[in-house]
């Protein structure tokens, strides 16, 4: 009898493993993303036990992703089962991805916030379920501020670089302000709350390039300045990306910080940062245009067109935990991303572990989107060229806003 239970049992564990469907995902790593990732997948995996999701890590750069996206996607492939979408890809990806607009109420999508829904709507598609936003946020040293006599964050740009130049003249081996101006997607977002900030745009409504403004201009070369002239940022800026902002920051070398919510999580952790306690966060300061702008960023969940109906029904269940209430407010809590459910921002938890995420919902609400356009990845192309080309010297803001506006226009043109 015994015997008999043991095999039927054994019988039952082996058609489980031989129905168990393995699908995979794609995943970023900066902060504590990751390692959240894994206990969330745990979990689904527990509560799914027909379900195998294997976890393809991803460069941290969106450019460095976006590449190989377009290698594993163009080649027709049917893996990655799950593609981790930054928000500016749903149009150039949209032939790849499952069209996914019958899943609306399986989704909730009507609790999202509405921007989010709209960048993976592509001509009234559904082909990707926001997983968490982004806004650029200031980071700063509250205890500095405090000790030189600032009562407030700065609320311009000018005002930043004072306060910098005051407390970096007193502190030893410090900088004033971190960001990102490495030749990658981030820089096209640091530059955009410069430009925006100074009265400037990339593209109008009616799709004319009017970057090459006088506000253009002034915004790039402010932010040479910050290097060169009022000398707040280090060279080493033009080789940052986001974590080695945030390391020079959480290590307590650093006044402020541009960077997105995540880090909140690790410059506020004992264990990893020697300024945990001692930071506070506030929207970018404005430009002369009497606005401050933090771009829209953040990351989608769209299904590989190419997998089997197997493989896209477990997807489905997968990007449906992922982004329900529970894991959304598991994930601002321990990876400080921002949820893309409006609920959760009225959850007492996130108050107390992120109050900036709530204090400043308006503002993650009214980010600015980069051009929504299936041309975007050139347009970043050209932007970052020649944005670090005038940060590293290689040519002047003029010159550079000049030839930039020419090639993004023949971008546009198809030329
Ligand atoms: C963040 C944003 C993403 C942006 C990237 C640039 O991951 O969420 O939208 O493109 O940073 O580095």
């Amino acid at each position: 009898m015994k015997k008999l239970l043991v095999v039927s049992l054994l019988l039952v564990l082996s058609l489980v493993a031989f129905s168990r469907v393995t699908i995979t995902m794609t995943a970023g790593a900066v902060g504590t993303e990751l390692n959240v990732l894994y206990e969330q997948l745990d979990k689904f995996m527990r509560a799914n036990p027909d379900i195998k999701v294997s976890v393809m890590p991803m460069p941290n750069s969106s450019t460095e992703r976006h590449d190989l996206y377009v290698t594993y996607l163009a080649s027709g492939e049917k893996e990655p089962t799950v593609l981790m979408l930054d928000v500016i890809w749903p149009a150039e990806f949209a032939p790849y991805l499952e069209d996914v607009t019958a899943d609306k109420d399986y989704f909730e999508l009507d609790k999202f916030i509405p921007g989010t829904v709209k960048s993976g709507t592509v001509n009234g598609k559904i082909v990707a379920v926001p997983w968490f936003t982004d806004a650029g946020i200031l980071y700063y040293r509250k205890d500095l501020l405090d000790k030189y006599g600032f009562k407030n964050p700065p609320k311009t740009w000018d005002e930043l670089v004072k306060m910098a130049q005051t407390i970096t003249a007193k502190e030893k081996n410090m900088y004033g302000f971190v960001w990102q101006g490495a030749r990658y997607e981030g820089l096209v977002c640091d530059f955009m709350e410069f430009l925006i900030s100074f009265g400037g745009d990339v593209i109008d409504d009616a799709g004319n390039v009017v970057v090459n403004s006088k506000a253009g201009v002034n915004a790039l070369q402010f932010m040479v300045d910050l290097i060169y002239k009022t000398k707040v940022s280090p060279q080493a800026v033009t080789t940052y990306m986001e974590e080695e902002a945030r390391r020079t920051f959480q290590n307590g070398q650093a006044v402020f910080m541009r960077n997105w919510p995540y880090a909140w999580a690790l410059v506020n952790d004992p264990k990893e940062s020697k300024i945990a306690g001692k930071v506070g966060v506030a929207p970018l300061p404005a430009g002369p245009a009497g606005r401050s702008a933090a771009t829209l960023g953040g990351w989608m969940l769209g299904i590989n067109k190419n997998a089997t109906a197997e493989e896209k029904a477990a997807a489905k269940k997968l990007v449906k935990f992922l982004t329900s209430y529970d894991q959304q407010l598991y994930k601002a809590i321990n990876a400080s991303q921002n949820p893309t459910m409006m609920d959760v921002y009225k959850d007492p938890e996130l108050k107390k572990v992120a109050p900036f995420m709530v204090d400043l919902y308006g503002m993650f609400v009214n980010a600015e989107p980069r051009p929504r356009t299936a041309k975007y990845s050139e347009i970043s192309d050209t932007m970052q060229k020649y944005i670090h080309a005038a940060l590293t010297q290689q040519t002047t803001p003029q010159k550079a806003m000049e030839d930039m506006a020419k090639e993004l226009t023949k971008v546009l043109a198809g030329k």
